[in-house]
C-alpha cells in the first residue's frame, strides 16, 4: 500500500517529515509492517542489563522493532557483535523529544558495548524546509551535535558525522543504494510528487549508507541496531530492502513513539516553540511551558476537587510516565490523586516543572563541557 493511502485510511499521518493527528500505534505497526515489542523481547533486554528494564521499555515508549530478536540470536549465540546508529536532522534546536532515542541508544552502547555512528542530516534538513540556508543549517549542526555529546557517549566508540563534510566516505554506498530503488519506490514509501526537488528524491539513499558502514569500515558483515522514533522507519524499509542486493546484513531498528507536545495534542516538535521544551531553554521559559500545558483537568478548582481529573488525556502527566517518575508506586499515587482530585493541575504541574529544570540543568552542564570534547566525536572527509 502506498504511504499516502496508508495515512488516509488511518486517519492520522507519520512520515519522516511530518507528524499529524491522533497517531494509532497498533495501526502504524500494521501499517508499516514493524513487530510490537513482546514480553518475550523484554525479557531478553533485561537479562543483558542484570535483570532490570530500561524505563523506556518498562513503560512502553519503545514499542516496535524490525529484527531484534534476530539480531540479539546473534549477539548471544555467536557473540556477533553489532554496531548502533541514530542521528538528527539539524532543522532547529534540540528539544527533550529528540533525546528520547539519543538517550536510549547511551544506554544500548553501554549495555552491549557497541560502537556508534551518529548522522547529522544537514543535506536533508536543507532540502525539506523552506527558508532555511546552507549556513542555517550548519550552524544549527554545530549546536545540535553539543547535544548529542551532553548524552555521555564513549567518544572511544562514537563517529557523529555530517553529511556536507562527510559525504566522500558516504557517497559510494549511497549511490550504490541508490542505483537499487526506482522512482514508483520511493514515491510510494515517502510519499513523493512530481513537485517534490530532486534533492530530496535522492536523499533516502544518504540516510540508509551509514546502516552499511560498520561492515565497509570494518570489512566484514556488521549488523546494525537502529534506534529511532517509528516516523524514521521508511528509510529502514528502503535499506533493508537493498541490503542483501549489495552484500550487507539488513539493520535492525527499534522504535519509540513520540513525546507529546505540552499542548492538546501531536508531538514534541521544534517548529511548534511554545509547546516543546528546548534542551537549551532557561529555567524561566521551560517552568513557563510547563505551567501553561494541557492538562487533563477540570475548568475550575472546586471542580476538580469534586470530579478529579484525567491523566490519561493530560500532557504533564504523560511526561511523567515517559520520563520523570520512574518509580511506578509513586505513578500509581500521582495517578489516583489526580483522579480523585485531591491533586490540582497548578501542584502537579509544578512538581512537573520542578523536574524539568533539573533535568535541563544537568543537561546543560554536560552540554557545557561537550564544547571542550566536540572534536573528539566528530570525524570529517
Ligand atoms: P529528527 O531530527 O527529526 O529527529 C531526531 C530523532 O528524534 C526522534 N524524534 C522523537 N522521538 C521522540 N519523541 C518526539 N517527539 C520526537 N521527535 C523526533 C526521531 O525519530 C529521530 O530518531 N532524518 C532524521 C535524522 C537521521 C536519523 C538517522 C534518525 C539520520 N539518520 C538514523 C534516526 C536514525 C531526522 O531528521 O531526525
Amino acid at each position: 500500500m502506498a504511504a499516502e493511502d496508508g495515512e488516509v485510511a488511518a486517519g492520522f499521518t507519520v512520515t519522516p517529515w511530518e507528524v499529524s493527528g491522533k497517531v494509532d500505534y497498533d495501526k502504524l505497526v500494521r501499517l508499516f509492517g514493524t513487530t510490537p515489542i513482546d514480553k518475550k523481547l523484554l525479557e531478553r533486554l533485561k537479562k543483558h542489563s542484570n535483570g532490570t528494564l530500561h524505563p523506556f521499555l518498562k513503560r512502553k515508549l519503545f514499542f516496535s522493532h524490525r529484527d531484534l530478536d534476530v539480531l540479539l540470536d546473534g549477539f548471544e549465540k555467536n557473540g556477533e557483535k553489532f554496531a548502533l546508529y541514530t542521528g538528527r536532522g539539524p532543522s532547529g534546536r534540540t528539544t527533550i523529544g529528540h533525546l528520547i532515542p539519543w538517550m536510549f541508544t547511551k544506554y544500548l552502547q553501554d549495555t552491549f558495548n557497541a560502537e556508534l555512528y551518529f548522522q547529522l542530516t544537514d543535506d536533508e534538513k536543507f532540502l525539506i524546509k523552506d527558508g532555511l540556508t546552507i549556513e542555517d543549517v550548519i550552524a544549527f549542526t554545530q549546536d545540535n551535535a553539543l547535544d548529542v555529546v551532553a548524552c555521555g557517549f564513549d567518544p572511544k566508540k562514537t563517529r557523529i558525522f555530517a553529511d556536507t563534510e562527510y559525504i566522500k566516505t558516504l557517497y559510494k554506498t549511497a549511490i550504490s543504494v541508490a542505483k537499487k530503488i526506482t522512482f514508483s519506490t520511493a514515491k510510494a514509501v515517502f510519499g513523493f510528487k512530481n513537485d517534490s526537488n530532486i534533492g530530496i528524491i535522492f536523499f533516502p539513499a544518504i540516510q540508509a549508507a551509514p546502516a552499511f558502514l560498520p561492515s565497509i569500515i570494518e570489512g566484514k558483515p556488521v549488523p546494525v541496531l537502529i534506534p529511532c522514533a517509528i516516523d524514521q522507519d521508511p528509510y529502514w524499509r528502503i535499506a533493508r530492502d537493498v541490503a542483501p542486493k549489495l552484500g550487507f546484513p539488513k539493520p535492525a531498528a527499534i522504535h519509540s513513539k513520540f513525546i507529546p507536545s505540552l499542548g492538546s495534542g501531536g508531538k514534541m516538535s521544534a517548529s511548534i516553540p511554545e509547546t516543546s521544551i528546548f534542551t537549551t531553554d532557561s529555567e524561566d521559559v521551560a517552568r513557563k511551558k510547563v505551567m501553561n500545558a494541557f492538562s487533563g483537568g477540570q475548568a475550575t478548582v472546586a471542580e476538580q476537587k469534586k470530579l478529579g481529573g484525567n491523566p490519561e488525556v493530560c500532557s504533564a502527566f504523560q511526561y511523567f510516565v515517559f520520563l520523570f517518575e520512574n518509580d511506578d508506586a509513586k505513578l500509581g499515587v500521582l495517578e489516583s490523586e489526580c483522579r480523585s482530585g485531591r491533586m490540582v493541575c497548578g501542584d502537579c504541574k509544578k512538581m512537573l516543572a520542578d523536574r524539568v529544570c533539573k533535568f535541563l540543568n544537568e543537561h546543560q552542564e554536560r552540554r557545557e563541557k561537550a564544547k571542550d570534547v566536540i572534536n573528539d566525536f566528530m570525524v570529517r572527509d
